[in-house]
């Protein structure tokens, strides 16, 4: 089931997630939904908060650029409870943008690699160290969970700049192909 996508300007994606239940009902059936959802308006990631749900629950496939980044190979996973407990010292400027920000693209400096501890949506348990552009996904969609958006690591120049387009999408007013929730509307 595709679900509607909350835009900058909902509370939701500026509360810190809380941790999923171990109980949690239907969570196999939540994140088939957050995948569905993710495809169908051509991303790459797509965290539990920019569905309505304040949860530390995040999906990401990198697949798609793959011919770019060929470390996204295979990339696809689902990310519960997940904690990053390592990053790299050197970072890496490189453009982004966000489902929740459509027609907003800035660059924006990460740590090349990180080393993160999670749960798949069987609850098992895992450790991985990710690098490139998946490490990249990865920490953007690790952002939602703490209630920030990767246009909170830009500058206040840039800011200013993306303004118009930033009421736009509080408004409501941003043409978008899939579907959204704005705060305006
Ligand atoms: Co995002």
């Amino acid at each position: 089931m595709i679900l509607p996508i909350y835009l900058y300007g909902q509370q939701v994606l500026r509360k810190e997630a809380e941790e999923v239940p171990k109980d949690y009902p239907q969570l196999k059936e939540l994140v088939a939904n957050m995948f569905e959802t993710m495809y169908h308006a051509d991303g790459v990631g797509l965290a539990a908060p920019q569905v309505g749900l304040s949860l530390r629950l995040f999906v990401v496939d990198g697949n798609v650029m793959a011919d770019d980044f060929p470390e996204c190979k295979g990339f696809k996973r689902a990310m519960i409870n997940p904690s990053i407990i390592k990053c790299s010292e050197d970072e890496i400027l490189l453009e982004e943008g966000c489902l929740s920000l459509p027609g907003i693209h800035e660059k924006v400096s990460r740590p090349a690699k990180i080393r993160i501890k999670y749960m798949d949506e069987n609850l098992v348990e895992h450790e991985e160290d990710i690098e490139g552009f998946s490490a990249r996904i990865v920490q953007h969609e690790y952002e939602h969970l703490e209630g920030h958006i990767f246009i909170d690591n830009i500058s206040a120049i840039r800011k200013q700049l993306n303004k118009g387009k930033l009421n736009n999408i509080i408004k409501g007013t941003t043409n978008c192909s899939y579907k959204t929730k704005a705060v305006g509307k």
